[in-house]
């Protein structure tokens, strides 16, 4: 059935391991993870951002992954990623989903404290979830370039009053991660503040944090896109070793949308340039899945430690 994270997360916490929470946007996206959680008999959240939503439309969406629970009979967890304002939160809420982000964090304490408060009295009281964050991730987001020297991590002191006093399930957390596929500058060199999160899961103890922008931008998949005619240059990631660091500790979730995103890109690419007559999109789209469906097995199993959970 469509779950919310509450077990998950518990499970998670006491085990050690952590949830991947992956970005859908299709059909054969959802498929491609679903079918790996099965083969792994992993739970799994699948989330949406506002983008997402535009393009397939909320309703193709809920319908596709009650789909894949149908399928599966995995328990998943359906989840907005970055809800902006309380209106998308509950558009998702009375529409289906069992979870939902409200990211006030680039708001004051206070107002981030007022506005996660509003969104968490709603959903609690329909059975839905809520996910918080304090801190800003750096990293290259569309126009905007915040750069490591503005991003600013969460405040190890500010954490226990904003649970408290909004009531969320789970805290998204910046220790140093970003979103998208260039993480770092060349020559840069990869780096997690353990040491906040230490600090973190000292002052929260049992509650489960969640990692943003923690895809690990294989060079596999990089490479296999510049071999068939893409161009990606510098794409850089987290190291997978502080991932399972990570997950060893209380993080129970973690984001993964742009190694989604590149593998599904190095199935279809593979596959049009070896195969130049195809143009039935099934036979592309069979090898994106089929890529999607490997990366997941290959985090569930090496990264997030979840397989059999
Ligand atoms: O955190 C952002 C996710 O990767 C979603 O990206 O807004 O382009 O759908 P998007
Ligand atoms: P990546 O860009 O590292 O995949 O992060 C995704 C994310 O945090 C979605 O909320
Ligand atoms: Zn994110
Ligand atoms: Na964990």
């Amino acid at each position: 059935a469509l779950v919310t994270t509450k077990e998950m997360f518990q499970k998670a916490y006491e085990g050690g391991y952590a949830i991947g929470a992956f970005n859908v946007n299709n059909m054969e996206i959802i498929q491609g993870i679903t079918e790996a959680a099965k083969e792994e008999n992993a739970p799994v959240i699948l989330q949406v951002s506002a983008g997402a939503r535009k393009y397939a439309k909320h309703n193709y969406l809920v319908k596709l992954v009650e789909a894949a629970v149908l399928e599966t009979d995995l328990p998943i967890a359906l989840h907005l990623d970055h809800g902006e304002d309380f209106e998308i939160c509950k558009a998702c809420i009375d529409g289906g989903f069992t979870s939902v982000m409200i990211d006030g964090s680039k708001h004051s304490f206070e107002d981030n404290i007022a506005l996660t408060k509003k969104v968490v009295d709603y959903a609690h009281e329909r059975g839905v979830v809520v996910e918080g964050e304090l801190g800003q991730l750096a990293g290259i987001e569309d126009d905007v370039n915040v750069s490591e020297e503005d991003a600013s991590f969460t405040k190890p002191e500010e954490v226990e009053e904003f649970v408290a006093r909004t009531g969320v399930d789970s805290l998204a957390i910046a220790i140093g991660t970003s979103h998208g596929a260039f993480k770092f500058k060349p020559g840069q060199k990869p780096e997690l503040r353990f040491d906040i999160l230490e600090e973190i899961q000292r002052r929260l103890p049992n509650f489960p944090i969640v990692l943003h922008g923690a895809s690990s931008v294989s060079q596999e998949y990089v490479n296999i896109i510049a071999q068939n005619g893409g161009k990606l240059d510098d794409a850089i990631g987290i190291p997978e070793d502080m991932l399972r660091k990570a997950a060893s500790m209380a993080v129970c979730k973690i984001n993964i949308d742009s190694d989604l995103r590149l593998a599904f890109t190095a199935g279809v690419r593979e596959h049009l340039m070896n195969n130049p007559a195809h143009f039935d999109p099934r036979q592309y789209l069979t090898q994106g899945r089929e890529y999607i469906k490997a990366l997941v097995k290959h985090k569930i199993v090496n990264v997030l430690g979840c397989s059999g959970a």
